[in-house]
């Protein structure tokens, strides 16, 4: 049915994304494709600080926008629930002293700490609406006031995401503890920074 495309509801569970990876080592072609090349720089040109303490990447893949956020974030850490990314990741990023790559899966716990920077980039649709509200809840509380938080998601409906794009950003965007700095829409993805209260 068309209208329930990008909307099952259902958190995708940790072990497809697993199980991708051991099939996949680079599903999406992060690492050749000049579309996610374009819309990291965007991402990075959107954000409102040159320069970040403390930065946290939700959902970090093998670590090729780790990489390119690194040279903004005094430190950074990144986390995703699949070892074989969290592995490609930190082989990436094996060079920069001052970047984590943790594994986690975001359905069950949350990083601890304080950031100046959060980013949560095409991973928000794979939460059911109750577990990214406690997600929302879980980067209020460790977003320093005044901190950024950038949502970048991929808008066409997607067949097996809980969520669509619109639907992840209007979590964040309709809760009071943030305020929207930028907002951009191309006609593939829609990119959003906002500001901690
Ligand atoms: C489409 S990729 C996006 C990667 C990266 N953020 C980017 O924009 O290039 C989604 C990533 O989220 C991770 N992911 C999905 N569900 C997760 C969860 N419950 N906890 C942690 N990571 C998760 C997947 O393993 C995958 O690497």
């Amino acid at each position: 049915v068309e209208a329930a495309r990008g909307r099952t509801g259902e958190t995708v569970p940790a072990d497809y994304f697993r199980r991708l990876y051991r099939k996949d080592a680079d599903p999406w072609g992060f690492a050749s494709s000049e579309y996610e090349r374009s819309k990291y720089r965007a991402t990075l040109a959107a954000l409102p600080r040159l320069r970040y303490t403390s930065g946290l990447e939700l959902g970090c893949s093998i670590g090729v926008f780790t990489a390119m956020l690194a040279r903004r974030c005094a430190s950074l850490r990144a986390v995703d629930c699949s070892p074989e990314a969290v592995r490609a990741a930190q082989l990436r990023c094996s060079s920069l002293a001052h970047v984590w790559v943790e594994e986690c899966d975001l359905a069950k716990s949350f990083p601890r700490g304080r950031y100046d920077l959060v980013t949560i980039c095409e991973i928000g649709y794979y939460f059911a609406p109750r577990d990214l509200a406690r997600i929302c809840d879980d980067i209020a509380a460790v977003l320093a006031q005044a901190g950024d938080l950038v949502l970048v998601h991929w808008t066409p409906p997607v067949e097996g995401h809980a969520q669509t794009a619109d639907d992840v950003h209007a979590t964040f965007i309709n809760d009071e503890r943030f305020a929207v700095a930028v907002s951009r829409r191309t006609q593939q993805y829609r990119l959003d920074v906002l500001s901690k209260k």
